[in-house]
């Protein structure tokens, strides 16, 4: 990998590499970090976060809910991780922000910090980079008026800037949400601590339940209908009101969706053997890593524990981690449906790069929600992975990728989302020449280092 004199600062190439072998760093799991960080806050006490991802989004986590008055210390640091410190006086004690609160790339700051504010009675506005700017947030507004916190937003109150105005005593609230989303349904229940009477989130798949067994481990009864995370199909989630959190010490999982992208690399590279440890594999989560395996992926999964916090409540607690080892595969085509897209969100641009070597067939059906993330993932995957010579069209919101195809070094587009760029980036290892990356500077918002453990990779 080298950067052209004459290229923008931040593009990157990368190209082929003779074989993969190691044991890439991981950063800790972003969702993970940033719930840590708002519970925290709303949790009068200190609480110790180990092993947050230092990436971007979840230090504009930090900043907002310092800017709420919670003390918020770096306690230890290693350019991929932070250990936080967080001295919070509770969630009636935290006051007005004085300025905007910046949410940068981040999506899931401003959906979660949106469900926090809403039962905090004071004015906040959250706002954000241009990407996040044109990022729906219709979806929170609904739910959290219906529980009488006032929110406004540019556009229709479609897109943020968005204005906060919450209010101390909230109505609970039966929702079924209209897209699967983990942020949607983390914002109802954090508001629904602090409402009166009994908050329900109905999902029509399981989506990601880390702020339900973070809740449970600071003493909040969170029940989940059915009771068990095994098996699809729909879910209620339901919390009372007015429950006081205990602070706990976190320790936080490396994040599944980072590792995603070696486990790819390590499957679609014809000399590799990839080791990553201590991967959170919540059920909620581990999406990926059993698409892949259906897929043909080697991938062999040892268990080592538990990252739990606090002592264990009724239900689901802590988050099942797993040493992972994966090794050159051969890959078929998979059938991939709505549910199984709302499962893997994050991954399904990679598992379309795991796709173009695949032999056969892969089609992903119902992927419309990808255009509503860091960018229009479903133009910029089709539009990336083509111009490296891959098979791959778009129908609607479906994808389909005709594999197994020789990728060919060229200029790729990121549009300046992380996920694209890093996916790109896996791509210019098996790919002949040089594969240019723009705006490569991207990764920083989940994984400072991911360059850095790429070439490490290939020495
Ligand atoms: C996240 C939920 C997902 C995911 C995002 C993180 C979370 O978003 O894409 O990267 O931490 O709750 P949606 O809930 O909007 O699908």
């Amino acid at each position: 990998m080298t950067s052209s004199p004459l290229a923008r600062e931040s593009s990157r190439s990368v190209s082929r590499a003779a074989r993969l072998r190691g044991e890439p760093r991981l950063p800790g799991d972003k969702s993970i970090s940033h719930r840590a960080l708002i519970l925290a806050a709303l949790t009068n006490g200190r609480s110790l976060i180990t092993g947050a991802g230092d990436g971007q989004d979840v230090r504009a986590t930090a900043a907002i809910v310092a800017a709420l008055g919670a003390t918020v210390e770096r306690a230890r640091e290693d350019g991929l991780n932070v250990d936080y410190r967080v001295v919070s006086p509770g969630a009636e004690r935290l006051h007005e922000p004085a300025g905007m609160l910046d949410c940068r790339n981040s999506g899931t700051s401003l959906r979660l910090c949106a469900g926090m504010l809403a039962s905090l009675p004071f004015f906040a506005v959250l706002d954000g980079d241009d990407s996040l700017r044109s990022r729906p947030v219709a979806r929170i507004i609904e739910p959290l008026r219906s529980m009488g916190a006032a929110l406004y937003a540019r556009s229709s109150d479609t897109l943020p800037p968005l204005v906060v105005i919450g209010r101390s005593r909230l109505r609970a609230i039966d929702y079924a949400t209209r897209v699967p989303s983990a942020q949607v349904k983390s914002a109802i229940l954090l508001a629904g601590l602090r409402a009166e009477g009994r908050t329900t989130v109905r999902e029509a798949v399981a989506t990601r339940d880390h702020t339900e067994r973070m809740l449970r481990s600071r003493g909040i009864e969170v029940r989940r209908e059915p009771a068990t995370s095994s098996g699809g199909g729909p879910v209620a989630w339901t919390l009372d009101g007015g429950a006081r959190l205990r602070p706990v010490d976190e320790l936080v999982p490396a994040d599944p969706s980072a590792a995603a992208f070696w486990l790819v690399a390590g499957a679609i590279h014809p000399n590799a053997e990839l080791t990553l440890r201590a991967v959170g594999v919540n059920p909620t989560r581990r999406s990926a890593i059993d698409l892949l395996a259906r897929m043909g992926a080697r991938i062999d999964e040892t268990a080592v524990g538990e990252a739990a916090a606090g002592p264990t409540a009724a239900g689901e607690v802590g988050e099942p981690l797993a040493d992972l080892m994966v090794r050159s595969s051969e890959l078929r085509g998979i059938d991939l449906g709505p549910d199984e897209v709302a499962s893997a969100v994050d991954e399904i641009p990679l598992l379309c790069l795991a796709a173009t070597q695949a032999r056969g067939k892969t089609t992903i059906r119902g992927a419309g929600e990808l255009r509503n993330k860091e960018s229009d993932r479903v133009a910029g995957i089709v539009n990336g992975l083509s111009a490296l010579g891959a098979r791959i069209a778009v129908d609607g919101d479906d994808i389909s990728i005709q594999g197994p195809t020789p990728l060919v070094g060229s200029a790729t587009e990121t549009l300046d989302d992380h996920r694209l760029a890093m996916t790109f980036a896996v791509a210019g290892l098996i790919a002949s020449g040089s594969t240019g990356i723009d705006r490569a500077d991207s990764v920083a918002v989940s994984y400072p280092t991911f360059f850095i453990e790429l070439e490490r990779l290939r020495a």
